[in-house]
């Protein structure tokens, strides 16, 4: 009868179980529906953490199936009903029982913290390594800066080009509040701390597109301060540093891109966006080559011209919070605007 009744529960859960499963084996996947999951690691770096975090989780699954077994016999074998048995003894102590459950979580405890500790050491900035790429992040409010610390002069915004299989360190710093890079395949989180440098040194292994997005709320617009990076094969990579780093072909004359040209020239863009060769401004992103860029506004809108001119005319409503102003450009002013952004290749 009890055995029955066993039975009959366990498998009420057993549906439970199964959803939870199929559930957690979703999570481990290249479906590019899950773009940010960080159970499919490309990167030396975000490998360890996946590491790490399967070696805790099988420790925590060896607890709870420890514990279910104890539930289960608890509950069905060494249970007494109504009217089974006599009155409970009390046992003021059992050292044996007390010794277990003492040593046992601290056991657990050891596990875990042993190749925890070890990983958050690993993680920490490395003395330079041959071939290493340095390039300094600097977190705005809200968007991010790239600058390219090899000699090449090359910055931009808000989507990273690093290339594949090479030691790179990421400089994070803060413009304004604190901020937190974070690249789910590529490793991460670590926070960007005004007054203070932080690192992260990675190789990225797959060429491929990956999502970022900032990791501690810092305003209005925090769910809206994401990037990407773009991680090329080395040819690739080289030639694309290549073009970033020269300055554009100014657009044809006659064109509506060079009537665009000089609206911008003329206009208070220039204080706040660097074109290189055009203007110096430093508050807002480098636009030198924004055509080259797949999104614009810190990756939340595509970069084409419906997109621009969305964002050309309400800035403030795409992005709350943007420090961009609107301009009230409009008409053919703001066509050929959108024409010369669209020329920066
Ligand atoms: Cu920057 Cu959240």
């Amino acid at each position: 009868m009890k055995t029955a009744n066993f039975k009959r529960r366990l498998f009420g859960i057993a549906p439970l179980l199964l959803a939870m499963a199929i559930a957690v084996a979703g999570c481990q996947s290249d479906d590019p529906a899950h773009p940010m999951s960080t159970m499919a690691p490309r990167s030396d770096l975000a490998n360890w953490c996946y590491g790490l975090f399967m070696e805790v989780t099988a420790w925590d699954l060896l607890i709870l199936v420890i514990v279910v077994i104890a539930f289960i016999l608890a509950v069905f074998f060494f249970s007494t009903r109504v009217g089974e048995a006599g009155p409970p003894t009390s046992v003021s102590s059992d050292l044996g029982l007390e010794v277990a459950w003492t040593l046992g979580p601290a056991l657990i405890l050891l596990m875990i913290s042993i190749p925890t500790v070890r990983l958050i050491f690993r993680t920490q900035p490395r003395a330079a390594v041959a071939n290493e790429l340095p390039i300094t992040v600097i977190a705005h409010q809200w968007w991010w800066e790239f600058r390219y610390d090899d000699g090449s002069n090359v910055f931009t915004a808000n989507e990273l080009h690093l290339p594949a299989n090479r030691p790179i360190r990421l400089k994070l710093i803060s413009a304004d509040v604190i901020h937190s890079f974070w690249v789910p395949r590529l490793g991460g989180k670590r926070d960007v701390v005004p007054g203070q440098e932080n690192q992260i040194n990675l190789i990225a292994n797959v060429p491929g597109e990956y999502f970022g997005q900032c990791a501690e709320f810092c305003g209005l617009s925090h769910a809206n301060m994401r990037f990407r990076i773009f991680v090329d094969a080395p040819a690739d990579f080289a030639s694309w540093e290549q073009i970033q780093a020269t300055p554009g072909a100014a657009p044809a004359d006659g064109t509506a891109a060079s009537r665009g040209a000089q609206i911008f020239a003329d206009s208070p863009c220039t204080t706040c966006h660097t074109i290189n060769g055009v203007s110096k401004g430093y508050i807002g992103p480098d636009l030198t080559h924004l055509a080259s860029r797949k999104t614009i506004a810190s990756g939340i809108l595509r970069n084409d011209s419906k997109h621009l001119t969305e964002w050309i005319e309400h800035p403030g409503e795409m992005k709350p919070g943007a420090e961009m102003p609107n301009f009230a450009l409009g008409g053919d002013q703001l066509n050929d605007l959108v024409a010369y952004l669209e020329s920066l290749k």
